[in-house]
């Protein structure tokens, strides 16, 4: 097997997304390794996730820098000295600057807690009930300068029920997190979809596009 992807995930909180992701990155077979995770905030309980599974752990605290763009030239410089190739963020609450995203553009992606285009930003829970949708859900993406709102890696649904609360939406959508963001990880560490022109591109599809093209039947 060709070497894993050196991977970073960057939490701001819990981190229950980045025990899923190590847990699902201790599979030999595996594309991806996390070798790093920074944590903007050191009260994180996350840290702790990440001393249990043995991975090296970064503080980045965004308070001690002047500026949006200080902060984001530190986590670069960490994510460098680690050699890291791919960064997952897990409940990382800051917004990046613009630079940072294009320098790692393609190689940075997200998880949120909403079918996106669908309730970007924060309450999203509040947000999925005030408007009284049926299905809600969680997406993967890359990230793009504007906030949620890069092309999609892969998206669950779960229903929202009629006594549903903000927590216990949250508490349904966050078991199929679990599962969605290492198996989308899975895929962009293996070189099955790429961001090319601002538009998430799947290898399965480029393998029909060139079978059209040679003429291949189905
Ligand atoms: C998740 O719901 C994620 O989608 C959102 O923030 C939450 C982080 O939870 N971006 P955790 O820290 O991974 O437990």
């Amino acid at each position: 097997m060709r070497d894993r992807v050196r991977t970073a995930v960057l939490i701001s909180g819990r981190g229950s997304n980045l025990r899923a992701l190590a847990e699902a990155a201790r599979m030999p077979d595996f594309p991806a390794q996390i070798v790093l995770v920074i944590s903007n905030r050191a009260d994180s309980p996350g840290l702790e996730i990440a001393q249990g599974f043995g991975i090296p752990a970064k503080v980045v605290p965004h308070a001690e820098f002047d500026s949006r763009e200080d902060f984001d030239a530190a986590i670069d410089a960490a994510l460098r000295e680690a050699d890291v190739s791919l960064v997952c963020e897990a409940g990382f609450m800051r917004i990046h600057s613009e630079w940072f995203v294009k320098r790692w553009e393609g190689r940075l992606i997200n998880i949120h807690p909403s079918l996106l285009p669908a309730f970007p930003g924060i309450r999203v829970h509040r947000q999925a009930l005030q408007a009284g949708v049926k299905v809600s859900g969680c997406t993967v993406h890359f990230i793009v300068p504007e906030l949620d709102s890069g092309p999609i890696i892969s998206q669950a649904a779960v229903p929202v029920l009629p006594d549903d609360t903000p927590e216990t939406l949250a508490g349904r959508v966050l078991a199929e997190e679990h599962k969605l963001y290492p198996e989308a990880l899975r895929l962009v560490a293996g070189g099955q979809v790429k961001l090319e022109n601002r538009r998430a591109i799947f290898e399965a599809r480029l393998e029909s596009d060139a079978a059209e093209f040679r003429g291949d039947l189905p």
